[in-house]
C-alpha cells in the first residue's frame, strides 16, 4: 500500500462507519476497522469525516461568454474546486458553430490538459445541432462523453436551441442512454421584456431578475420536460431556480419520465434582494436568484431526494468584467464562482441544520452525479477498487466565507461573510494528496480526462 487514511468516520451513499482506508497505485484496495500500517504514508483523520470526492457537474473555466472569458484558467479553477473536496469536474466544451462535436472536444482538451490539478470530463454544449451533428453522436459516446448539453435561451449569444432540436437530441438519447442537459428558460419573454426595460432606461442589475421572472423558468421546464415525456429521452435540467421548475420536474418524475434536478448552492442560500445593493451586477447569473420561498422550495428537494445533483455552475468574471454591463444589464457577463464552496455550504446549512442527512450529503455531491454521468463505481464511492478520490472534512472548523480565503483567481465572492461550520482540509485525488491541512501540494497537468459510460438511471 501507498497510503493509509486512518481512524476517520467513512460516510458513503448509505453508511457512516469508523474505518481505516488503504490505497495503493490511485485505488482504494482496503476498506476495515483496522489496517495495520508497515511504513506508508498515514494520514490521521481522527474526529473527521471522510467522504467520496465531490464531483462537480457544472463548470466553465476559460469559458469565452458574454465579450467576456471566464476568468479561472483550468489551474485556478481546480485548484479552487480542490480546495473545496472536488476531485472531479465536469466542464462544458462550447461547440463553435460548424465545429464537430469531436473537434469540440479535442479544443477544450488542448486547454485542460496541461492545466488540471484533479480529473476531469467534459460536456458537449451544443450550438449547432444538424443531421450530421446528430449522426456523429455515437462517436462521441464511444470517446466517453455522454452528456450534451442545450440552451433553450441565449440567442444574441449564438447559443440557443430549437424546440425541434431538443426534442431530437432527447428522442436520440432514449436508445442511447446519454444524457441532454438543459437551461431552461423562455427567450422570447425574456427578450422582450429586456428591451421593454432598456427603452425605459430601466438599466440596473435590478432589471436583470425582472426581465427572467420565475415562470420564464417555469414555462421552458415544463415545455422541455414534454418533450422527455413524449420522447422518452433522458433529461436533466441544470441550475434549477425556481419552485415551479422543481414541481413540474417532481410531478413528471412521478409519472416515470426521466428527469433530473440539479440545483446550486446560490439558489440555495442567496436572494434577489441582492441585485438591490451598489455591486449587483456581481450577482448576475441565469437563472437569476430568486426569493427565500424557492430557496426553501429547493433545500425541501434536496431532502425529499428530488433534487438529485448539486452543480455550482462556476463561470467566474471579475468586477472589472462584471463592470462591462454597468450602464446596461443585459451586457452583464452572467456568472459566479462557486465550485470551492458546494461542500462546506452543504455541509453547513444542509447537514448542519439538519435539513439533509450526511448519506445525502454524499449522494448529491458525488454518488448521484458519479451514476448518472457513467462515473460509477471508478468515482463517486468508498469501496475497493474505485479510484482514491477522498475529502476529509474537519466537522468542527469554522470558517467565514471571504474573497481572501477562496481560491479563484475572482475578486470578490457573492458568499462574504458568511459563516461555515464543517470545512475540507484534506483532499486526495488518486491517492496522492492535492490540499494537505488546507495548504496546497499538487501539481499542474496531474489530473485526468476522464472517459465515461452511459447514464445509470436513479
Ligand atoms: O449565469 C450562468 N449560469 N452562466 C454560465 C452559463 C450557463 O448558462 O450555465
Ligand atoms: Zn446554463
Ligand atoms: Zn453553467
Amino acid at each position: 500500500m501507498d497510503l493509509i487514511v486512518k481512524n476517520g468516520t467513512v460516510v458513503t451513499s448509505t453508511d457512516v462507519l469508523r474505518a481505516d482506508i488503504g490505497i495503493a497505485n490511485g485505488k482504494i484496495v482496503d476498506v476495515k476497522k483496522k489496517i495495520t500500517a508497515s511504513g506508508e504514508t498515514v494520514i490521521d483523520a481522527r474526529g473527521k469525516y471522510i467522504l467520496p470526492g465531490v464531483i462537480d457537474p457544472h463548470t466553465h473555466m476559460e469559458l469565452p461568454f458574454m465579450a467576456a472569458t471566464s476568468a479561472d484558467d483550468f489551474e485556478a479553477g481546480t485548484i479552487a474546486a480542490a480546495f473545496g473536496g472536488v476531485t472531479t469536474i465536469l466542464d462544458f466544451a462550447i461547440q463553435p458553430k460548424g465545429n464537430t462535436f469531436l473537434e469540440t472536444i479535442e479544443l477544450w482538451r488542448k486547454k485542460a490538459d496541461p492545466k488540471v490539478v484533479i480529473d476531469y470530463s467534459l460536456h458537449v454544449a451544443v450550438t449547432d445541432l444538424t443531421d450530421e451533428r446528430l449522426a456523429e453522436i455515437p462517436k462521441v459516446l464511444k470517446y466517453g462523453v455522454t452528456s450534451f448539453k442545450l440552451f433553450m435561451t441565449y440567442r444574441k449569444e449564438g447559443m440557443i436551441s430549437e424546440d425541434w432540436q431538443l426534442l431530437e437530441i432527447l428522442r436520440a438519447s432514449r436508445d442511447r442512454k446519454f444524457l441532454v442537459q438543459v437551461h431552461a428558460e423562455n427567450p422570447s419573454i425574456e427578450e422582450h421584456l429586456k428591451q421593454k426595460y432598456l427603452k425605459e432606461g430601466k438599466t440596473s442589475a435590478e432589471y436583470h431578475p425582472r426581465s427572467k421572472p420565475n415562470f420564464v423558468e417555469g414555462e421552458a421546464a415544463r415545455r422541455v420536460i414534454y418533450f422527455a415525456d413524449v420522447s422518452g429521452g433522458n433529461l436533466y435540467i441544470v441550475h434549477t431556480s425556481t419552485r415551479e421548475a422543481l414541481a413540474a420536474a417532481e410531478s413528471a418524475m412521478s409519472a416515470g419520465t426521466k428527469v433530473y434536478v440539479e440545483t446550486c448552492p446560490q439558489y440555495l442560500m442567496l436572494t434577489d434582494e441582492k441585485y438591490h445593493q451598489p455591486n449587483g451586477r456581481f450577482f448576475a447569473i441565469s437563472p437569476p436568484l430568486r426569493s427565500k420561498k424557492d430557496n426553501e422550495a429547493l433545500w425541501s428537494g434536496l431532502t425529499r431526494e428530488i433534487v438529485k445533483t448539486v452543480g455550482s455552475d462556476h463561470c467566474p468574471f471579475t468586477s472589472a468584467q462584471k463592470d462591462l454591463g454597468k450602464d446596461d444589464f443585459t451586457k452583464i457577463p452572467n456568472g459566479v464562482p462557486g465550485t470551492e464552496v458546494i461542500l462546506p455550504i452543504l455541509y453547513s446549512e444542509g447537514v448542519g441544520k439538519k435539513r439533509i442527512t450526511l448519506n445525502q450529503l454524499v449522494k448529491v455531491t458525488s454518488f448521484n452525479t458519479a451514476k448518472l454521468f457513467g462515473l460509477y463505481p471508478r468515482k463517486g464511492a468508498i469501496s475497493k477498487g474505485s479510484d482514491a478520490d477522498l475529502v476529509i472534512l474537519d466537522p468542527n472548523f469554522k470558517m467565514e466565507l471571504s474573497q481572501e480565503n477562496l481560491h479563484t483567481k475572482i475578486d470578490y465572492t457573492v458568499y462574504e461573510g458568511l459563516k461555515v461550520r464543517g470545512v475540507p482540509v484534506t483532499t486526495i485525488s488518486k491517492g496522492k494528496p492535492v490540499i494537505l491541512e488546507r495548504q496546497f501540494v499538487g501539481e499542474r497537468g496531474k489530473g485526468q480526462f476522464v472517459p465515461r459510460d452511459l447514464v445509470t438511471a436513479l
